[in-house]
């Protein structure tokens, strides 16, 4: 079976991949026995995702990948972007940042806005870049209590529910993180 480090942290992310990769021996950095924090210090969500890969690669030399993911709202020329995490600040609070993104919104009517996940994948030491998006508006409002991040404030194109109403397997379905790990699926299943 192949191995492949998946360089995350977050348990919820690592079952949602898990989820998604059959057939692939998904390894957690707590396996490899990384515990600290990777820096993620670059101004863009390619930089951040290869930052991370690399980080692992440089050590361990196995197959890695890593993913980094922003919202892109139109109207704020692509904030909170590369910043989406600590848009509101170091504390990293979900009802901080989108308190800050709806009032940056108040009286703003073009309301369109993207996730964007690119995946950073090293590959017998070649680097793969795989992206993915989803488009959708920013609600006035927050609706529903799923999800985790901006879900209650996002209603991707298509729906008039949020990402918070929807259920995880609806929202893999089409979220950027689960377009992207499809294409990602997809190379690990042809190499
Ligand atoms: P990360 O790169 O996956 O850690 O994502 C950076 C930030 O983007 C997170 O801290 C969330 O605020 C936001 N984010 C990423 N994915 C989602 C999502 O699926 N729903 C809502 N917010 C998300």
């Amino acid at each position: 079976m192949k191995k492949v480090i998946f360089v995350t942290n977050n348990p919820n992310k690592l079952r949602e991949v898990r989820q998604m990769t059959n057939g692939i021996d998904l390894v957690s950095l707590a396996d490899c026995g990384i515990t600290e924090d990777i820096p993620e210090t670059s101004e863009t969500i390619e930089g951040n995702s290869l930052q991370k890969a690399h980080y692992v690669y440089d050590r361990l030399s196995t197959d890695c990948f890593a993913d980094d993911t922003g919202l892109e709202v139109e109207a704020l020329g692509g904030e909170p972007g590369v910043r989406s995490a600590r848009y509101a600040g170091e504390s990293k609070c979900s009802e901080d940042n989108i308190t800050l993104l709806l009032e940056k919104l108040e009286g703003c009517d073009n309301r369109r806005a993207r996730f964007r996940t690119v995946i950073a994948l090293i590959w017998e030491g070649r680097e793969h870049l795989f992206e993915g998006i989803v488009e959708g508006t920013i609600t006035r409002e927050r609706h529903g209590d799923g999800g985790f991040g901006y879900d209650a404030v996002f209603m991707p194109d298509g729906y008039d529910i949020t990402f918070a109403q929807m259920d995880a397997a609806s929202k893999n379905a089409i979220s950027h993180r689960g377009r992207a790990i499809a294409k990602l699926v997809d190379f690990l299943g042809k190499n």
